[in-house]
């Protein structure tokens, strides 16, 4: 009997083991549905009186504010479904009456609450503080844009799903930059065709944390900004384009003046052309566009926006983004080959004739000492 007991023990252990293990299983699973349900009732708190169209209140400054939340709204944001309610984001408000309000007008009150998005978004708020935006508004630009400006407030949604939403989101303030990428050859396979490989705004100016893109830095670094995607080999046979475009830059006249620029003053202005002289800027266009910058009929004045004084022949004697060749330029292909031939000829000629003179000097000396 004993025996047997002392047997069963080990089992025994074993299954209270296993009970107290899924207990804790069940408890830990089970926490979130509990945590979530007071607050779905906050949810339902606040709306019993805010789900009114017609609640509003009158700032100090005299604006209307609206104060009605749409549940339609709030139910297709990121933050409802997931159990992120009413009183995450508004910490002080608990119960009513609320706090008395220390904002005067509308954008103070902006600028007032978005501070809220900061506790479960610490990194990219360090970010945006760091911004041309956060300048701007140092500088008493109150437009410049917070959180909520760019991803709304109740109705927070993926901010690139679909892609096209990042550049409208910029362009609600950047409307002249944004007409302009919407016709170039990137805004429109963007907006056309949702083409995934194309630059958006952020792909070129970052998102949080976008800099002064006016600068002599930013200046220099602009081949490389393209390079990303231009000098992609599988990324550019996708569309039938060269991918040699950088390569050959960086050879030529400019492409040299910029990297020197680049590697030991790269904060002095300098102005040798990098790509968006000649493309545009948020305005590139396919080269046989009639409109593009770099359009046969258009070129010279491009070129003369640095070289004044050129001629048509001047321009037409560049090799572009071609490597030399009897197909694209003739003339200077000919002029390379007759060099490449032509002085290596002269210089061996010259050799030689330098050695018969020597072997004439020493045959001619020989033949006077016999004498
Ligand atoms: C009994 C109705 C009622 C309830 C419940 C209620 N509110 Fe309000 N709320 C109002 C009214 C009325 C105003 C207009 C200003 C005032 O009277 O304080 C207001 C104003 C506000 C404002 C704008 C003024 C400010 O304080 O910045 C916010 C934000 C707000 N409510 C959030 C909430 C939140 C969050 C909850 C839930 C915790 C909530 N309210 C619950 C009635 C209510
Ligand atoms: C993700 C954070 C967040 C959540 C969740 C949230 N709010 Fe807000 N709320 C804000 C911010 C930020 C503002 C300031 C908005 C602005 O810039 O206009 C604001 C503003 C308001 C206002 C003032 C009117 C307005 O639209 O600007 C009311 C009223 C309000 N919230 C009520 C609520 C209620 C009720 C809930 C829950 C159903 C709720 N909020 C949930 C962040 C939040
Ligand atoms: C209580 C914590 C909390 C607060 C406060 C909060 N968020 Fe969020 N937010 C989350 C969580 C959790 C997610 C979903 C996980 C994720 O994608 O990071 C999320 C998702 C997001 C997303 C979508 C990310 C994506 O890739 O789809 C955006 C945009 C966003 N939040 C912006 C805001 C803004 C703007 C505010 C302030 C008005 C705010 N959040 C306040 C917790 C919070
Ligand atoms: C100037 C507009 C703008 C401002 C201001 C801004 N965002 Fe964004 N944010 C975006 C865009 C656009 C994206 C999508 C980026 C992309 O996919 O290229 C994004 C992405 C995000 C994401 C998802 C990706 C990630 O980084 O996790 C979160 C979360 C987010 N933002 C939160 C915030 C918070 C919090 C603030 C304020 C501290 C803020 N954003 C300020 C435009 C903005
Ligand atoms: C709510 C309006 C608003 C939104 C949305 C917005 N911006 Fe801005 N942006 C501004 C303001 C205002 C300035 C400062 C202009 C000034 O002071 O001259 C600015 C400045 C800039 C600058 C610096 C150059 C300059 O003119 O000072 C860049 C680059 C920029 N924004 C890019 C973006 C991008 C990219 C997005 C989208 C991710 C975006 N902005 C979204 C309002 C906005
Ligand atoms: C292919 C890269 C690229 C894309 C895409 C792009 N930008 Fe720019 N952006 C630049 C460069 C380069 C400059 C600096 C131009 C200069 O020298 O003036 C610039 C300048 C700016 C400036 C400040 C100078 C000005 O002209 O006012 C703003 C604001 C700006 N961009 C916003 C945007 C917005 C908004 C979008 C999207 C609709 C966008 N950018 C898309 C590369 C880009
Ligand atoms: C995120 C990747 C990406 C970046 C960054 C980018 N491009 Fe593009 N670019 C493309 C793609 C993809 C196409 C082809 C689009 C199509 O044909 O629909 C294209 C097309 C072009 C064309 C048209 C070529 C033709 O004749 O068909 C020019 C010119 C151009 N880009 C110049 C630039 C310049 C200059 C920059 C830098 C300021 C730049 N791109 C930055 C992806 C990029
Ligand atoms: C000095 C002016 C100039 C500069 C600088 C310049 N380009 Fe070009 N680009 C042109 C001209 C002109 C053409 C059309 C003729 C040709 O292909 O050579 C062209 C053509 C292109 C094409 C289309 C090629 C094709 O075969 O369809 C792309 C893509 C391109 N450039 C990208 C770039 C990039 C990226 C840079 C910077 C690394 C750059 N360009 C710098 C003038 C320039
Ligand atoms: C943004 C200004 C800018 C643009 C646009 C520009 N260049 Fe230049 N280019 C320069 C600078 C600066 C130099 C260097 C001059 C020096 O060092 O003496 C230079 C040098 C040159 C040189 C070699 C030196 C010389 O003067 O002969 C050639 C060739 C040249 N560019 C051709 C062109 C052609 C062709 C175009 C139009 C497709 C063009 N450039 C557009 C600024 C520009």
């Amino acid at each position: 009997m004993v025996n047997r007991k002392l047997r069963l023990l080990p089992v025994l252990i074993l299954n209270t083991a296993l009970v107290v293990i899924t207990c804790v299983g069940i408890t830990l699973t089970v926490r979130p549905v509990q945590a979530a349900e007071p607050s779905q009732k906050t949810e339902q708190y606040c709306l019993s009186c805010h789900n009114d169209p017609n609640l509003s209140m009158t700032l100090p400054d005299g604006e209307k504010l609206s104060l009605y939340i749409s549940p339609d709204k709030l139910a297709k944001s990121v933050h409802s479904p997931l159990g992120i309610e009413c009183e995450a984001c508004h910490t002080e408000i608990t119960t009513y009456p609320h706090p008395k309000i220390d904002y005067q007008n509308k954008r103070e009150l902006s600028r007032s609450y978005y501070l809220t998005c900061k506790k479960c978004h610490p990194a990219n708020y360090e970010k945006t503080l760091d911004s041309m935006h956060a300048k701007a508004a140092e500088a008493g630009n109150l437009n410049a844009p917070v959180c909520t400006d760019c991803h709304g407030t109740h109705d927070v949604q993926s901010p690139d799903k679909p892609r096209t939403r990042v550049s409208t989101t910029c362009g609600q303030c950047h409307s002249d930059i944004y007409q302009q990428y919407k016709s170039s050859v990137h805004g429109n396979a963007l907006i056309q065709e949702d083409n995934p490989d194309v630059p958006v705004c952020t792909d070129c100016h970052g998102v949080h944390n976008i800099q002064d893109p006016r600068t002599a830095l930013f200046r220099v670094e602009t081949p490389e900004l393209c390079a990303g995607c231009h000098a992609n080999e599988k990324l550019m046979s996708k569309y039938g384009l060269p991918a040699n475009v950088y390569d050959i830059y960086k050879l030529s006249w400019h492409g040299v003046d910029v990297s020197v620029y680049q590697a030991r003053w790269p904060t002095i202005w300098h102005t040798s052309a990098v790509c968006t002289d000649c493309h545009g800027v948020h305005n590139i266009r396919r080269t046989d566009d009639p409109a593009s910058t770099v359009y046969p009929g258009n070129l010279l004045a491009t070129c003369q926006k640095c070289h004044p004084s050129v001629s048509p022949n001047w321009v037409g004697a560049w090799t572009g983004h071609n490597e030399i060749s009897l197909e694209h330029t003739p003339f200077v292909f000919y002029t390379q080959a007759f060099y490449t031939y032509f002085t290596p000829l002269v210089l061996w000629l010259s050799i030689l004739y330098v050695v018969l003179q020597i072997i004439r000097s020493i045959v001619n000396r020989a033949r006077r000492s016999l004498q």
